[in-house]
């Protein structure tokens, strides 16, 4: 599933380049090495994770041979910080393009914050951003808490990372729509990848609507 999400996510990333997106918004980043596989003079990449995760991810850039020029490093938590107003203290402009990518993590905040979190990219979209995510989905008329908490009785760090949102896809898309974001594409891993379960992961693309 990783390996198909990756290639997805990639293929985002280089067409947003290839389009002339000048700033490159990566939340939840945790050790993405995008930045650097796709480093493009004129291209401004930043990551937001938590202070703790962007402190050793500083500490391993700096370390990197021949030092390349990495990611503008945000440290937000996204349970209490608005990722708008971080990101804009961290240079970024809401007047120019935008390419945000949500990767593996909304599925680790509650559904308030997930909702704080997309309501916040789409405050500091310029009208051409496109919003790229994964979401965790399940299918129709289960009882959404009763997935968490079996997803997470069968996950090693269910206890000390939990995922926390897991949706039908209908309501994940009422959720976008909410934050303001219209859906573009929407994409099944299992689709892009051989053996991979169905139903489990959505990849969507979005545009400000
Ligand atoms: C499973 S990792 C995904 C990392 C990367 N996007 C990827 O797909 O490989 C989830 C990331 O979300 C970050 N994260 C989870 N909850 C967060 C929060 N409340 N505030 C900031 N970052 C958070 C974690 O620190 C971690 O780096």
């Amino acid at each position: 599933m990783v390996a198909a999400r990756t290639r997805f996510f990639d293929g985002v990333v280089e067409s947003a380049i290839a389009g002339g997106t000048p700033q490159i918004v990566i939340v939840g980043a945790g050790y993405d090495d995008r930045a650097l596989r796709f480093r493009t003079p004129g291209v401004r990449f930043y990551e937001v994770d938590h202070p703790a995760t962007q402190a050793d991810k500083a500490r391993r850039l700096t370390a990197l041979p021949g030092a390349p020029p990495g990611p503008s490093l945000v440290a937000a938590d996204l349970d209490h910080d608005d990722p708008g107003a971080a990101l804009a203290a961290a240079g970024h402009d809401a007047g120019r393009c935008t390419l945000f990518l949500c990767e593996g993590v909304l599925v680790y905040l509650d559904l308030a914050t997930v909702e704080q979190v997309l309501t916040a990219l789409h405050r500091v979209a310029h009208p051409a951003a496109t919003l790229a995510a994964s979401l965790a989905v399940h299918a129709e008329g289960v009882d959404s808490a009763r997935v968490v908490a079996a997803a997470n009785a069968r996950r090693l760090t269910g206890e000390r990372e939990p995922w926390q949102t897991i949706l039908p896809a209908g309501e994940h898309r009422e959720l976008l729509a909410r934050c303001g974001w219209r859906v573009a594409t929407a994409t099944d891993v299992a689709d892009l990848g051989d053996g991979v379960q169905p139903g489990r992961t959505l990849l969507v693309t979005g545009t400000p609507a």
